[in-house]
């Protein structure tokens, strides 16, 4: 019996990544997983890796940026399980550019996945959050606090995401809800090693922080009595000089 047996735990961008470290160390604890991205066959790779350790988990292909695909998610998960205790946003998307040079269709891009489809995807769930007295978590980043150069298209939606997490704690903490907003650096992902292809500089993914290390950091808080909540996290590699 995990800390979380009984539980229904929701992950987005579970596929890969930071998303599937998470997905696993909460169905290790004993959650029932339902798995959100938009590749079926990622996350049926992710649920196979569950199947040893873990109740079976639920695989719900769904796009951020689609309405009509929300919806569906939600009803799916209001008729299989009625109820959400823990909701992790993970999906996202980037891109680096100067602001002089970026283009503005890849700043509507990112404002619709990251600000817009993680907004409305709460909105829709928070009946069964209230239900479950379920547990936000928002996988964020470290320029979601400050901006550096050519990433503040990215930046922009990280900190909109964050003022958005911050209001939500103070609308739902009445209803028992938590609601906690995660700030990594750089993690060895697959989306981070396409990033240093793309700069053309070698990936070194030993001097990062893994994924692991977030899922393991995630389920400490989320496991934590009822009495306690974590509302902002940052974490990033030890090693600073890479
Ligand atoms: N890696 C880092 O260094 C780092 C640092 C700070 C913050 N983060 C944040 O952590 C989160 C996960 O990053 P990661 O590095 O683990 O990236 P990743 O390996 O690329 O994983 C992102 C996942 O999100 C899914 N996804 C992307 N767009 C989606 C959409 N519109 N709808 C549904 N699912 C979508 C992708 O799967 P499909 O393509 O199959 O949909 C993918 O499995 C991101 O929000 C990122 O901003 C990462």
């Amino acid at each position: 019996m995990g800390a979380l047996s009984g539980q229904f735990a929701v992950v987005t961008g579970a596929g890969s990544g930071i998303g599937k470290a998470i997905a696993q160390a909460l169905g290790s604890q004993g959650a029932t997983v339902c798995l959100v991205g938009r590749t079926r066959q990622k996350l049926e790779a992710t649920a196979t890796t569950l199947a040893h350790s873990a109740p079976p988990a639920v695989v719900l292909p769904a796009d951020l940026v689609s309405d009509e695909q929300m919806d569906a998610l939600q009803e799916e998960l209001q008729r299989r399980f009625g109820q959400v205790n823990v909701l992790v946003l993970c999906a996202g998307e980037i891109a680096h550019g100067s602001v002089e040079s970026a283009p503005v269709e890849t700043f509507d891009k990112l404002y619709q996945a990251n600000v817009r489809g993680n907004f409305r995807l709460i909105q829709l769930l928070l009946p069964l959050l209230k239900k479950g007295r379920g547990h936000i978590v928002v996988i964020n980043s470290s320029v979601g606090l400050s901006s550096r150069p050519n990433v503040g298209q990215f930046s922009a939606t990280q900190h909109a995401l964050k003022a958005v997490t911050d209001a939500l704690r103070a609308e739902v903490n009445d209803h028992g809800i938590r609601v906690l907003s995660v700030h990594p650096g750089r993690v060895a992902t697959p989306r981070m090693e396409a990033m240093y292809k793309k700069d053309g500089k070698e990936y070194k993914p030993e001097f990062l922080l893994q994924p692991e290390d977030l899922a393991s950091v995630v389920v400490s808080v989320v496991i934590l009595p009822r009495t306690a909540e974590v509302t902002d996290l940052s974490i990033r590699p030890a090693l600073k000089s890479y």
